[in-house]
């Protein structure tokens, strides 16, 4: 592990801190956009730093959120530690409470699943929470994340069409946490049919169901203005998480 990694003493030898997967039901969900949001908004209350990936591949776009980026992606950071060659820092601070594995897009499929439950234990090891953006589960490494999370924070459309097939995921999909969060992003209508459906796809986990209201300043960077519009909602999230 790296130099950062291995000086962090284990926080617990006899428990895992908590994994959270944030999962998209379909692609534009605001997945990425509420792990960055959740780890900025929990990373207030932390005692010590806490760690954010994203799984890498084409679609990462952590990085271009919090507009730096580490050295390797996820699935780089695996295969080095299986190959016992992992000779740089995993992560890059983005606050004081805040650590980031996560770079630009690459064609970085090829992860090495074993390197990559290492690196999971030993992030769980040195940090009180580990929050990875598992994209909308389509590639290996994000469905090898969601396996071993202790939590997942399952992110929705708000629109019917979104809330029939967050019913059809949280029913048929086999990856399951102890802890589950079902997230509704930006919902525009509110209207009974819709929330309805939502609490009968939450209901089918026993999931909490959180409403994100829509973040208008969120796509244009606008990242301070989006933590007080979705305080409520992202407290909602750390409550259930922690
Ligand atoms: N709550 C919100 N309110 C308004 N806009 C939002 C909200 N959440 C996300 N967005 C915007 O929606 C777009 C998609 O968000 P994001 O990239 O987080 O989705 P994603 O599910 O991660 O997408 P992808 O499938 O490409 O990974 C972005 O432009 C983002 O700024
Ligand atoms: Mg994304």
């Amino acid at each position: 592990m790296s130099a950062e990694v291995e000086t962090v003493e284990p926080r617990d030898a006899k428990a895992l801190s908590s994994l959270v997967a944030v999962c998209g039901i379909g692609g534009g969900a605001g997945t990425s956009t509420l792990a960055f949001l959740t780890a900025m908004y929990v990373q207030r209350f932390a005692a010590e730093p806490i760690l954010l990936c994203d799984t890498g591949g084409p679609g990462a776009s952590l990085a271009l959120i919090a507009e730096q980026g580490s050295k390797l992606s996820l699935p780089q950071a695996a295969a080095a530690i299986a190959a016992d060659a992992l000779s740089v820092p995993i992560f890059v601070p983005v606050t004081e409470k805040l650590r980031l594995m996560a770079r630009d897009p690459e064609l970085d499929d090829a992860a090495d699943l074993e390197g990559l439950a290492r690196l999971l234990r030993d992030a769980r090891n040195a940090h009180p929470l580990t929050i990875v953006d598992c994209g909308s589960l389509q590639r290996p490494v994000e469905r090898s994340v969601a396996a071993q999370a202790s939590s997942i924070l399952w992110v929705a459309r708000g629109s019917l069409t979104g809330a029939k097939r967050a019913k059809a995921v949280l029913r048929s999909l086999s990856i399951k946490a102890d802890r589950e969060i079902l997230a509704v992003c930006g919902r525009q209508e509110r209207n009974s049919e819709v929330e309805h459906e939502l609490m009968g796809a939450a209901d089918l986990r026993g999931a909490s169901l959180v409403f994100v209201p829509s973040l208008p300043g969120v796509s244009n960077g606008s990242l301070k203005g989006a933590l007080e519009t979705g305080q409520a909602a992202l407290e909602a999230i750390r409550g259930r998480l922690t």
